[in-house]
């Protein structure tokens, strides 16, 4: 279980523990296949060659639907099967992306607190005068004041419960023993595929402006029926990848290695791309009971950086809500701690998409001996972002049937139960930049029976959930990885940590 502690007014998740999860009893089958290099998905011609057991077909059930298959699938030959043994790892997202053991800061400024606390007689020395913004300036409000406020009172219970279950390390000397947390800023350089999908997505964009929807609704659905499939990248740009299996599977894509859960799906398109029809291939299946969104908003790094950007924060209220939501869906939307931004979810994208506001969580992020990941007065960082809770409230006939004479819905009938408001979801973050916690199990409680979900603006993938975003494959790149050993699998499966 991810939730190492749940009381009502905050969780404690352990996001490896999450991280493994995906990939516990799953058997990635990993073998030897090729690929056509002639081969697009997209003609008639379409050829995937696969050797072993592999095989990419089209989804002949979207026919049904005006997606035409036109992907060939070729089956195993028993004769190279027969020449390639299967072999079958098991996978966890390498540890180190979680080693966050002491608050993020400067090596310099680690080194002089180290020295510093060896000789508490040296004078702190600062090599660069750093401007220091008034709260005002970094953008502080009542607001942000009440949630430091809420956390100070918290920080000794959650750290106390934490130490109680040993979940928290009590060490000492922390900062030299993790060397300023140095294996976790390795782990942060792991270029994966870079912004391969990224770069594919833009080109897309700008080559065919003004796509017609049905362009994008149209692309044949490539269905994982096993691991080893090989693809060109380019050739995934705006379709639709599921993986049917019970089990998560290997799939090749240029010369980078992926690895796609059980049961999960993926579109990677640019945002018009997907307004434009993509949506249309996710909701084949029905809609969605849990969305969670993850919206690129800009912010001073991303001026600085003057990243490709295409759309305005105005521009999210054109995404399909409605459309890819079922009754009475949960609406998630990740926020920085703009007040700005928290009122264009509030007042500007929930009314368009048809939400009603339900909660405003915050997540605070602290390092595995207990401390806030960067001081929590800091005017600058924040150790905490916000999760703002919804509901959909489309107008039909069940949702009629819990509505008294005025119109008032019994949410209640609806769903299982409100989430609470200003609930705190504590986790030790990724160091990964801008990676969010999984919220799968936190949030199942408040969705009903067995939910579909769908992340928007995704980097990763989660088993039985759909993903779309320009680079949903990014944080599935096999150097994300380690391998388990065999006792170690089976270890975990004993121990029943990873369920
Ligand atoms: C804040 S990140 C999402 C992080 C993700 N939730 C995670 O935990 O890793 C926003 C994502 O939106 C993507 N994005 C930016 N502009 C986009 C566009 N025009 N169309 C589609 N995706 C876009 C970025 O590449 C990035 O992957």
């Amino acid at each position: 279980m991810a939730v190492v502690i749940k009381t009502s007014k905050w969780t404690l998740l352990d996001p490896s523990v999450l991280a493994k999860q995906q990939y516990n009893r799953v058997k990635i089958l990993k073998r030897f296949c090729f690929h056509d290099s002639d081969c697009a998905f997209g003609g008639k011609e379409s050829k995937v060659k696969v050797c072993g057991y592999a095989e990419a077909i089209s989804d002949s059930a979207s026919t049904s639907n005006n997606i035409t298959a036109t992907a060939e699938s070729l089956q195993a030959s028993d004769q190279l099967s027969g020449r390639v043994s299967p072999e079958s790892f098991q996978y966890q997202y390498k540890d180190d992306l979680f080693a966050v053991y002491t608050p993020f800061m400067m090596n310099s400024q680690a080194e002089s607190i180290c020295r510093r606390t060896e000789d508490p007689g040296q004078e702190e020395t600062t090599n660069r005068k750093r401007k220091r913004k008034t709260p005002c300036a970094a953008g502080d409000s009542g607001k942000n004041g009440k949630i430091i406020g809420a956390i100070k009172e918290l920080l000794p219970e959650i750290l106390e419960r934490g130490r109680e279950l040993t979940y928290f390390r009590e060490e000492k000397d922390a900062l030299r023993k993790y060397a300023n947390n140095k294996s976790a800023r390795l782990a942060a350089l792991i270029p994966g595929c870079e912004d391969l999908f990224q770069n594919l997505c833009a080109q897309t964009e700008s080559q065919q402006p003004g796509q017609t929807e049905l362009t994008h609704a149209c692309k044949p659905m490539l269905l994982l029926h096993d691991a080893g499939v090989k693809v060109d990248a380019a050739t995934l740009i705006g379709r639709c990848v599921r993986n049917l299996r019970d089990c998560a599977v290997d799939f090749l894509v240029d010369d980078h290695l992926f690895l796609v859960p059980a049961k999960s799906m993926f579109l990677s398109c640019t945002f018009w791309n997907f307004i434009k029809g993509g949506y249309m291939q996710l909701t084949d299946g029905g809609g969605y009971d849990l969305i969670v969104v993850d919206p690129p908003w800009r912010n001073k790094s991303v001026k600085r950086k003057k990243s490709y950007w295409t759309f305005e924060e105005s521009d999210l209220k054109q995404i399909p809500v409605p459309a890819l939501a079922n009754e009475a869906c949960l609406v998630c939307v990740w926020v920085t701690n703009k007040d700005s931004l928290i009122s264009c979810v509030k007042n500007d994208l929930f009314p368009a998409w048809g939400v009603e506001l339900l909660s405003e969580w915050l997540w605070l992020k602290l390092t595995r001996c207990g401390d806030p990941v960067c001081d929590v007065d800091s005017p600058n960082k924040k150790c905490y972002e916000q999760l703002i809770i919804g509901r959909l409230t489309k107008t039909s006939d069940s949702v009629e049937k819990v509505s008294d004479s005025d119109g008032n819905v019994d949410r209640s009938l609806l769903a299982p139960s409100v989430p609470p408001y200003d609930f705190v979801l504590v986790t030790t973050p990724c160091v990964l930049h801008s990676k969010k916690p999984p919220l799968s199990e936190i949030l199942s409680e408040y969705v009903a029976g067995d939910p579909r979900c769908l992340e928007l603006f995704a980097r990763n993938l989660l088993p039985g959930w759909t993903s779309w975003g320009n680079e949903p494959l990014r944080h599935q790149h096999i150097d994300y990885f380690e391998r388990l050993s065999n006792e170690q699998a089976s270890h975990e499966g004993k121990e029943g940590k990873l369920l």
